[in-house]
């Protein structure tokens, strides 16, 4: 009889259903998925001592798809039963990105298939939150009760890899009274939720659904085929997604660093995108280095793509032709024998880029006007985001040639009085004028 079992019986005999509590209708349906997931191959191998590392940190790569999701999607669906459940402090991907960042210099393969299962686990997650948002809460419910196992695990994964909280087991390792006060303080706030029997009913099949996931998780994550291992953009980026990243990891190292250079000269990639802006240069870098085996009307194509999304999000396409131009340096530098005919594409899809921007606003204009925007915002605001007017008119550039939300992404930020002084937003106004006042096109 499983742990979780135990307790149940104490709630079934002569309870109507209707009376039971949310959480004890969640345990009493998720009981037999619960059971089923402890006589996985991937315990068993852990109670052996057995478990591969790729397994255990395939592991942290799922949760942390599944966690990112979650925790960006539940705090913004406006929900008020959901704002009463939800937390700041129920968030876990930090801890799980804290583990990442502990195996980010091991060079730990991903499992294909198991990458393919975590993906999966974020589809669902995606759906509901536009069509039964508070449904979620069924997710939140096993990813919460999930830390009673992770007691039981943590001293397990501890002996067998030799981990300790500060050294890739922060995220499962909990103290005991702190886990039971918060499942207890948790499990009084979905109880109090009001939700109605169709909803509850919803949230119920999410956490099954969850459950379902997640043990197709654990059985691709042990046992595999060695065949198996590959390298995917979630080991740089959990909401990456599926798409390619290259297996070389001197491209991987390549990619890292263009991505560190580039923020470097562009410090408003950190004050505005922060970590998780951080992820995204990393595995949007790796992405476009895997592009270079195609050739360039393929690079080119999907370069206009990747502006058209960054610069309806406030990064207008300087950014991304400066990041292409150090991800060709750094490769370059790095294999100059496969360097000029393949990675050289890099840098005319750069060229491209520039070309755009100059067919709308000359050179010697930009030039002028940024230099304009920097005498106005003085030798302090220019310290600490250098080239924000060259951004400025790159992004009218940019939404001459149909990104709609160019302009108004990137000066929405740039505006903000609770951010910046009045001498900084009117130089900004002005940089706009200017720069549409000399549009060619
Ligand atoms: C071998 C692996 C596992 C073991 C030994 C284990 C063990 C436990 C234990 C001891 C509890 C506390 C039961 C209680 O307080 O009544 C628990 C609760 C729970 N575990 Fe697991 N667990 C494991 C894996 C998982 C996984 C992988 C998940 C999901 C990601 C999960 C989800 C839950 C949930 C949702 C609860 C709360 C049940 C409730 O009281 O409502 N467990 N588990």
């Amino acid at each position: 009889m499983s742990a979780q079992s135990v307790n149940l019986n104490v709630q079934r005999e002569g309870t109507p259903m209707s009376t039971l509590t949310l959480m004890t209708r969640l345990r009493e349906a998720t009981r037999e998925s619960h059971d089923q997931l402890e006589t996985l191959p991937y315990f068993q191998a852990l109670e052996r001592g057995e478990l591969p590392i790729e397994s255990y940190v395939g592991q942290l790569r799922a949760m942390a798809v599944l966690h990112g999701v979650l925790e960006h999607e539940l705090p913004k669906a406006g929900d008020e039963r959901m704002n009463a459940v939800w937390r700041e402090n129920l968030r876990r991907f930090p801890q799980i990105q804290t583990d990442l960042g502990f195996f980010a210099s091991k060079a730990v393969l991903d499992i294909a298939t198991a990458h393919e299962a975590a993906c999966a686990l974020a589809d669902p997650i995606l759906q509901r939150s536009v069509e039964q948002p508070v449904s979620l809460l069924g997710y939140l419910y096993v990813l919460e009760g999930s830390i009673g196992g992770a007691q039981v695990l943590a001293p397990r994964f501890r002996q067998v890899f030799g981990l300790d909280e500060r050294h890739g087991l922060a995220y499962l390792s909990w103290e005991p009274t702190v886990a039971q006060e918060r499942w207890r303080a948790f499990g009084e706030r979905m109880n109090a939720a009001p939700v109605d029997a169709a909803e509850s009913a919803d949230i119920i099949a999410a956490a099954e659904e969850a459950f379902a996931g997640i043990q197709g998780l654990f059985a691709a994550l042990y046992p595999f085929e060695t065949a198996q291992l590959t390298r995917k953009a979630t080991s740089l980026n959990p909401e990456a997604g599926a798409h390619p990243v290259p297996e070389d990891p001197g491209e991987i190292d390549a990619a890292i660093r263009a991505g560190e250079r580039c923020w470097q000269e562009y410090p408003y990639f950190a004050w505005r995108y922060g970590e998780r802006g951080w992820r995204y240069t990393q595995s949007d870098g790796a992405w476009l280095i895997t592009l270079t085996t195609q050739d360039q009307a393929v690079m080119d194509a999907q370069v206009a793509w990747l502006s058209g999304v960054l610069g309806a999000r406030g990064m207008p396409s300087r950014l991304l032709q400066r990041h292409l131009e150090l991800l060709y340096e750094e490769l370059i530098g790095r294999m100059p024998e496969s360097g000029e005919r393949r990675y050289g594409r890099l840098l005319a899809a750069a060229d491209r880029l520039a070309e755009q921007r100059r067919a709308v606003i000359a050179d010697a204009d930009l030039d002028m006007i940024s230099r304009q925007f920097d005498q106005a915002a003085g030798p302090d605001w220019r310290a600490r985001l250098p080239c924000m007017g060259a951004l400025l008119v790159c992004a009218v550039a940019d939404q001459a040639h149909g990104i709609k939300q160019a302009v108004a992404s990137f000066q929405s930020w740039l505006v903000d009085p609770q951010r910046f002084p009045p001498h900084w937003i009117a130089a900004v106004h002005e940089a706009l004028r200017e720069a549409e006042a000399r549009r060619r096109a």
